[in-house]
This record gives structure tokens, C-alpha cells and sequence, in this order.
């Protein structure tokens, strides 16, 4: 019985929960109160939405319907002198009060109501649980231009990254291989451009219609997840030039946009504004990531000679900087924050957009200075947080750096702390690092099987390392609260990777 094995320790008082991410903090009485006693809910009409995805959980968990009441069982409310994201919770015998610096706030007491009904035997602690979180940013992002996996999946991540209180959706839409977001100005970015994947230049076409973006936005945003976009330029931009070859640097499917012409800027403010128009979130990602892939005969190319010569720009670096500059005032007066990944702080382009995504653990120096130069920082280092690298010794498809180091799940728990600890001289103050990230590329992620394998259960321990603090965080205390998730996902059908026993699910290949 797993309430047995949460009352072990500490005589009376219980200081730890069921419960995925770790609370800040939690104190029990040892007692228990069923959801069957508390089938009514009282909640301001602000709070509609979180009250019924409570009232759902108390009533699969009773076998009888839970209602709303004037004076219900479970009081939900929200308290302006709370924090943002940060949640009271009471629970009594007869009584559970549950307050919320927001609504945000409140659906994430729910969750953890809910992951305790399920730890629980339908049944929640009673004590009291106070909780706010380490970090504002808490991403997940999936690449789904080398494969694609589509709504169905999409939604179920959503699911499972709200029930662990992550709150960023970082969705890399455009790549060389697959365009896959319907931009109504350029039809051809779909009817061409999204036809192929990384394993497969025919695979046929695959993309989201605005209206299931749209309905996707607003599915992330009832589970209190925001959506970032990424529409990757100046590189990985094969997909776009495929579709337009005159927007080429090169040949049709050529790896850049040509930054040498006017119509590149003119498309792709039309492709901004129209991502813009689906995306409600403040963020807007361009990428900017590994230019040099593709950029190393610009200098040959007559558009960007005359560039360089009319701007005077010395070299190609010049040459992507100017392009940024373009870009980052059309995503300004779209009302959007440019986020981009670090490489852009090669450029000497002065500060370009609000926001890095910093990838390149071998460069903690870039981490440093985006933070002097001003810019938010969200930490997604390939090393521990590239879902695509293979998590186990004996794992031999994906990635690994430098042919060997990969990225076991307690690699992921202990994320940042080392790198925080070694700050030492850094010159720059950590107060403007927003959060942390991982980023699921699918290169060597081709079916739904190995989509879940690579995902879950390090996915838990991203939530935690995002969520608990430094302080609190305790890997064996973690796996032995993952034990309740293994059995959800067994229930849904979700093929993780089994720490428990790591040749029980054997590894899919790409
Ligand atoms: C990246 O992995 N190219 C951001």
C-alpha cells in the first residue's frame, strides 16, 4: 500500500507527500480523509475551470458525482497576497481549503490533490502543504519538423506537463526537414514545404492547420501552459526554401534564407505576424541557431555582396547580424519578446530580442554573457537536458556527447545545482536566469514508442528540478514517489523507460 509507504517516517508528522514535484512544504497528521467525503465544491467564478477538473478527479475517484455548492466540502479561493504561482492547502477530516496566489495557482493545489488521490487509494493526506516554485520557466520542447507526431500526442505531453506543474511549451514548428504550421499568406510552406522528414524526404505531408494550433493553444492554456513558437532563421530553413526557392541563399532547399534580399524580410514578417495572430504568449522564438551550417558561401552570393558592400559589413558574422537586426524590430511591433538560442551572442550584434535559450554546455561563457548583456537566460543545456541523448549505459540509439556521456534521469534531477555551485567569479548575477528546459529533438526520435521512451520518466525529474528547491530535492525520495506515475502511465499506454528495472521496457529503436 502506498500510504503505508509515505508514513514511515518521522513519528506523527509527515514532512513529504506523494506527490511529483516535491512541495516546499508539507506537514501531516497521519490521518486521511476520502474523496468520498468531500464531494462538494465551492469556488468564485473565476476559478470555474480548476473547481471542475477537481470535481472530475473527486468523482472517478468516489464512483459518485462530486457537485458545486454554495458551502461545499472543498473550498477553493484566491488570496491577492499570495504569490503568483504559489498555493495553500489545508486538509481535515471533514474540510479541504485550498488557496492560490491565482488561478494558476489553484489548478496546481489541484494537481497535487489529484496525484494524492492516486497515491493515495482515492484518499488525501490531512496536514497542511504550502508551495510556490524555484523557477517562473519550467519548458518542455519538441521538435516536430524532423518528425512529426501530432495532436493526439501533443496533448497528452500537455497533460502530463500540467500534472507536474511544468508551464512552458517550447514547439519547434520549422526545420530543414518539414515545415509544419499552416501560414495562409504562403501556401506553398505547407503544400511543399511540409512533405519529408529526417528520415524520410518523402514521408507525406504533415503540418497543423491554424485551427488546430488554435485549438491547441487553448488546450495548454486550460492546463495553465503557455506556447512558444519557434520559427527557425536565418538556418534550418531548408523546408522554406524548398517551398520558395527564390528566398534561397543558393539552391532551392538551400539551409539559410538569402539575408541579401528585400522579399526574405517581407516573407517572413508575414510568416511572424500570422504566428504572432496564433500565439498568444509573450514569447516568440526565431532561432538563430547554427548558421554556419549553411552560410559558408554567402559570401560568394551576388545578393549578399551588394549587402555587405552597401552596409558596409566586413564579414558573414556581420552579415547574420544584420539580419537579426532586421528581425528583432518586426517581432517588437508584433508585441512579442524575441527569444533566440545563445549563438547569437557570436555575432557582436549588440542586444538583439529579451531572451536566450542556452544550449552549449561546453559554453558556460555564453551563459555569462547573455546574463551581463541583459538578457533572460532559460537553461537547456544537450548535457542533462537533450531528451534526444539516451539515458543508460547500455542504450545505443541516440545521442551522446563526445561518443560516450549521456543523460540518466539523475542527471536531470541534480540540473542546475552543480553548474549554480560553481558560479564562483562568474561577473554575472544569476537573478536574470528565468528557469530551465528540456528540449526533446527528434533526429533519432521517430515513433510514438521511442517518443515516450526518451521522454518519461526524465520529464518528472525536470519538473522537480525546476519546481523544488535546492534544498529540498532528494533523488531517492523521488524515484519512490515516481512509483505512482509508472502506474498512470502503465494505465495510458505510455512506453517509459523503466528505472525500476531498465531491461524491463527494452529500448525502440529510431
Ligand atoms: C540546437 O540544438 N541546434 C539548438
Amino acid at each position: 500500500m502506498l500510504i503505508m509507504a509515505a508514513l514511515t517516517s518521522c513519528g506523527s508528522r509527515v514532512t513529504t507527500v506523494m506527490v511529483i514535484p516535491e512541495p516546499a512544504s508539507v506537514s501531516l497528521s497521519g490521518k486521511t480523509v476520502a474523496a468520498d467525503a468531500l464531494l462538494s465544491i465551492s469556488a468564485p467564478s473565476d476559478l470555474a475551470l480548476e473547481a471542475q477538473v477537481l470535481a472530475d478527479g473527486l468523482s472517478r475517484e468516489a464512483g459518485m458525482e462530486c457537485r458545486m455548492a454554495s458551502r461545499g466540502r472543498v473550498r477553493l479561493s484566491i488570496d491577492g497576497s499570495m504569490g503568483e504561482e504559489e498555493y495553500g492547502l489545508k486538509v481535515s477530516r471533514h474540510s479541504v481549503v485550498l488557496r492560490g496566489g491565482s488561478a494558476k495557482a489553484v489548478y496546481y493545489g489541484v494537481q497535487t490533490m489529484l496525484q494524492e488521490l492516486r497515491s493515495y487509494d482515492g484518499c488525501l493526506m490531512c496536514g497542511t502543504i504550502k508551495d510556490s516554485p524555484r523557477y517562473a520557466w519550467r519548458g518542455f520542447m519538441v521538435d516536430e519538423s524532423r518528425h512529426f507526431f501530432g495532436e493526439e500526442k501533443i496533448r497528452q505531453t500537455l497533460d502530463m506537463m500540467a500534472s507536474c506543474k511544468l508551464n512552458r511549451f517550447h514547439w519547434h514548428l520549422t526545420d530543414a526537414p518539414g515545415w509544419r504550421i499552416e501560414i495562409k499568406s504562403h501556401p506553398e510552406l505547407t503544400s511543399i514545404g511540409s512533405i519529408g522528414c529526417h528520415t524520410d524526404p518523402e514521408a507525406p505531408s504533415a503540418f497543423y492547420t491554424q485551427e488546430q494550433i488554435r485549438d491547441i493553444v487553448a488546450y495548454a492554456a486550460e492546463r495553465h501552459i503557455d506556447v512558444v513558437p519557434e520559427i527557425d532563421m536565418p538556418g534550418h530553413a531548408s523546408s522554406a526554401t524548398r517551398a520558395y526557392p527564390e528566398l534561397a541563399a543558393g539552391d532551392a532547399g538551400s539551409f539559410t534564407y538569402n539575408p541579401g534580399k528585400p522579399e526574405v524580410y517581407s516573407f517572413l514578417r508575414d510568416v511572424l505576424s500570422e504566428v504572432a495572430g496564433l500565439f498568444p504568449y509573450e514569447y516568440l522564438h526565431i532561432g538563430g541557431d547554427e548558421v554556419f551550417m549553411g552560410s559558408g558561401k554567402w559570401a560568394e552570393d551576388p545578393y549578399i555582396k551588394a549587402l555587405m558592400e552597401r552596409e558596409d559589413i566586413a564579414d558573414i558574422k556581420g552579415v547574420e547580424a544584420y539580419f537579426l537586426r532586421q528581425i528583432a524590430p518586426v517581432v517588437d511591433s508584433l508585441g512579442r519578446k524575441m527569444t533566440a538560442w545563445d549563438d547569437i551572442l557570436e555575432l557582436g550584434s549588440g542586444k538583439c530580442g529579451e531572451t536566450l535559450t542556452w544550449w552549449r554546455q561546453e559554453r558556460p561563457d555564453h551563459l555569462y554573457q547573455g546574463l551581463r548583456d541583459g538578457y533572460e537566460l532559460i537553461l537547456c543545456p544537450r548535457l542533462p537536458l537533450y531528451f534526444d541523448f539516451v539515458q543508460d549505459e547500455t542504450h545505443t540509439s541516440g545521442r551522446r556527447w563526445k561518443g560516450g556521456v549521456f543523460c540518466p534521469m539523475d542527471s536531470v534531477y541534480v540540473f542546475p545545482d552543480r553548474i549554480l555551485d560553481a558560479w564562483g567569479d562568474a561577473e554575472a548575477s544569476q537573478d536574470g536566469i528565468l528557469g530551465i528546459q528540456a528540449n526533446l529533438w527528434s533526429e533519432v526520435v521517430r515513433t510514438m514508442e521511442r517518443y515516450d521512451f526518451m521522454t518519461y520518466p526524465r520529464i518528472f525529474a525536470l519538473a522537480e528540478a525546476a519546481w523544488t528547491s535546492a534544498d529540498n530535492k532528494d533523488f531517492e525520495s523521488f524515484s519512490k514517489r515516481l512509483e505512482p506515475i509508472y502506474e498512470l502511465m502503465d494505465e495510458l499506454g505510455i512506453f517509459y523507460c523503466d528505472y525500476r528495472d531498465i531491461s524491463k521496457h527494452p529500448e525502440p529503436k529510431i
